[in-house]
């Protein structure tokens, strides 16, 4: 299996972590051996509610006995795709009232910049050093990372980029801005929040400009930072929200939700603006209907914060310069790329996954289901502390 695994399966990563799946469930994955690995990585911050969470499975399954894919987006009622968009527009600012479901983040981003663009007659945009908003062509140009954009240039025209929590850069946002996109809490950069009011800076000066703002919550959305979206932190609320990853509690997902009067445009000139056969699948609109009203309904929410201070309490140690972030989106920091490395892949030996973030090489993941248990955190750190104390005796 791992023979074809590398010889059929495209890969883009040269050295695949290659576990071999059997089963998971709840906050933990098992490969072929039974043996069991503590998940800190959560499909990277997608499996909201840990592994095949009952609630989402039997929402899925009893999808499955009425229908599955009937028609392309948006021309059939189907009653847990329409419930989906009802919910996140209750749950959201009064703007942000209708959504567009597709099947992925990146997918989602691409919508979110055509709908700025269409609206405001403009073609600029503007993202930051250092933002990840996917992969495709549209998101990929918005990249503020050029190591990895170079061999696919030409990529779209008139993009700039600003520093993150920069003010002197806000003046790159100009009236031939059609949208300004940002992630709320920079996710590959290395869990980069927002400081000095700066979202609010964003937002007073896209309207002083005219320019839509987007926020990307496709990572810190669904709860993981403390609340329903990130975005609700920092007294700013965008134009047009993205989300994804952990919308769907484990399904493929994205979404991006605007006002009415902005999303209509979609309809005309010209009319089918965005076009999806799969998005909005019924079945993955019932496994993210049922993450929402766990996350919501739950206490899971309050409870991300008291477990923050439970990660920040547990892993003191010398090799940990810093930790970012919030709620369940945080990064250990340690001094070399070298060290982080010889961590995550230890960890993984010790039954404990770890991952990489995309910029910040010297990060370590640690995204874990919003379900994990306080011991299980405890028994997580403690297995990194060991493994950093067996480097630290090692180096020394
Ligand atoms: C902030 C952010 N935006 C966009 C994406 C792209 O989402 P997807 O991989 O579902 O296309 C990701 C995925 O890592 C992300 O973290």
């Amino acid at each position: 299996m791992a023979e074809d695994f590398l010889k059929y399966q495209a890969q883009t990563s040269p050295h695949p972590l290659a576990m071999k799946v059997s089963h998971a469930k709840g906050s933990y994955i098992y490969d072929v051996n039974n043996k069991a690995y503590l998940d800190f990585v959560a499909g990277v911050s997608a499996c909201t509610l840990g592994h095949g969470h009952p609630k989402v499975v039997a929402a899925i399954k009893e999808q499955l006995d009425q229908y599955l894919h009937v028609m392309v987006y948006g021309e059939y009622i189907q009653e847990p795709t329409v419930e989906l968009a009802k919910f996140l527009a209750k749950n959201l600012p009064n703007n942000l009232e209708k959504t567009y479901l597709t099947n992925s983040g990146t997918e989602a981003i691409e919508g979110a910049l055509k709908l700025a663009k269409r609206a405001t007659g403009r073609s600029g945009i503007v993202s930051a050093k250092n933002a990840y908003h996917g992969n495709t062509m549209g998101s990929m140009s918005v990249m503020g990372y050029e190591e990895r954009k170079r061999a696919f240039r030409p990529l779209l025209p008139d993009v700039s980029f600003m520093e993150f929590n920069n003010e002197e850069d806000l003046s790159k946002i100009t009236k031939k801005t059609a949208g300004v996109i940002l992630e709320t809490i920079q996710g590959g950069a290395g869990f980069i929040e927002p400081k000095n009011h700066y979202l609010e800076k964003v937002r007073e000066r896209c309207d002083k400009v005219g320019a839509l703002l987007i926020l990307d919550e496709i990572q810190p959305g669904i709860g993981r930072t403390g609340k329903l979206f990130g975005f609700e932190h920092y007294n700013c609320v965008p134009d047009i929200l993205v989300t994804g990853k952990g919308l769907g509690g484990g399904m493929p997902i994205g979404a991006f939700t605007a006002s009415g009067k902005l999303m209509d445009l979609l309809q005309d000139k010209p009319k089918l603006g965005h076009i999806t056969t799969f998005g909005g699948h019924p079945v993955i609109a019932a496994a993210a209907l049922a993450t929402l009203k766990e996350v919501t309904k739950s206490d899971l929410m309050a409870q991300t914060l008291e477990k923050e201070q439970l990660f920040r309490k547990h892993l003191a140690h010398p090799l940990i310069l810093d930790i970012r972030g919030k709620g369940l989106m945080l990064a250990a920091i340690t001094p070399s790329t070298d060290i982080t490395n010889q961590v995550i892949l230890a960890c993984q030996d010790e039954g404990l996954i770890l991952f990489w973030l995309l910029f910040e090489p010297k990060a370590i993941r640690i995204t874990p289901p919003l379900t994990i248990t306080k011991e299980e955190i405890i028994k997580g750190c403690q297995i990194i502390l060991k493994v950093l104390d067996e480097i630290q005796e090692k180096h020394s």
